[in-house]
């Protein structure tokens, strides 16, 4: 049987299988029908000698935007057309080690097979070039179908500047606690194109973690994976409760403008 190159490399084993317990989430929670959703992280960091001399398994390919702050970079992502409950039980077949060429427009493929990454990588690629650019800690980034906050995004309401994140945040104290930059907003645009991953680069500069993609999904950045699910996750539950009420028949009251203060203060909220 061919080895994989997480046997010798005990770091990108745990953040590669940190990924698959993610899908495996995603998937229990409903958020990944099909091949929906997918994960990129910024492995270079755990790159060693070993993986650098490497050939590739893959032709270049173009990425479809230059990013300059990328060069010789190493990401693990979804393949595109894989489902979230294949990755959970291997990782391996269901994702691919790729690399940034040194001209910044294009990634090849170097383990373990030649699957090929997902469509929404113009997305998650220049999300992590302004991310590197800015000198952010943040390595790993997510975009996932999460069926009521896609739900909240086909109201016009909820899709103003910030309208979404005061109710969300409102409906208990934990959701402004742990995803204290709420929710951007990104219109409707074609999925995986680059007119969509520059419009998610603007909402994140606009300082989000969590941006929507209308009618579409959300795209999630932070530390490392489990991370980026728990600030979705926590927005979904405010979400999901906030329906709770309206199917008990009434419209939920939410925390006061003060006790959201309050959280703020007591938690040292950046916003
Ligand atoms: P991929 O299978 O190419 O990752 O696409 C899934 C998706 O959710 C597109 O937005
Ligand atoms: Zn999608």
């Amino acid at each position: 049987m061919k080895t994989s190159v997480l046997e010798n490399n005990s770091g990108l084993r745990e953040a590669v299988w940190k990924v698959a317990e993610t899908a495996g989430y995603l998937w229990e929670k409903g958020w990944a029908e099909r091949n929906g959703g997918n994960i990129t992280v910024n492995v270079t960091e755990l790159i060693d000698d070993g993986l650098r001399a490497l050939g590739a398994i893959s032709e270049p390919r173009p990425i479809g935007t230059i990013l300059p702050h990328l060069r010789g970079c190493w990401f693990f992502c979804k393949g595109t057309q894989k489902r979230m409950r294949d990755l959970a039980r291997d990782p391996m077949s269901n994702g691919s080690l790729i690399r940034i060429t040194d001209d910044c427009e294009h990634y090849e493929i170097v383990a373990d097979k030649p699957v090929m990454p997902t469509s929404e990588l113009p997305s998650h690629l220049s999300v992590h070039d302004y991310l590197l650019a800015k000198g952010s800690p943040y390595r790993a980034s997510l975009h996932t179908h999460p069926i009521e906050l896609v739900a909240l995004s086909h109201c016009r309401k909820y899709l103003e500047k910030d309208a979404a994140t005061r109710m969300l945040w409102s409906m208990i104290p934990e959701t402004k606690a742990f995803c204290p930059r709420g929710l951007g907003i990104v219109p409707y645009m074609l999925p995986g194109s680059v007119e969509l991953a520059n419009a998610t680069i603007r909402a994140i500069d606009d300082d989000y973690d969590v941006v929507m993609w209308e009618k579409h999904g959300v795209f999630a950045v932070d530390t490392d994976i489990m991370s980026a699910f728990d600030q979705v996750d926590v927005l979904n539950k405010s979400a999901q409760i906030y329906i709770a009420g309206k199917n008990m028949g009434f419209e939920p009251e939410g925390m006061s403008d003060a006790q959201m203060q309050e959280i703020s203060d007591v938690f040292g909220l950046p916003k």
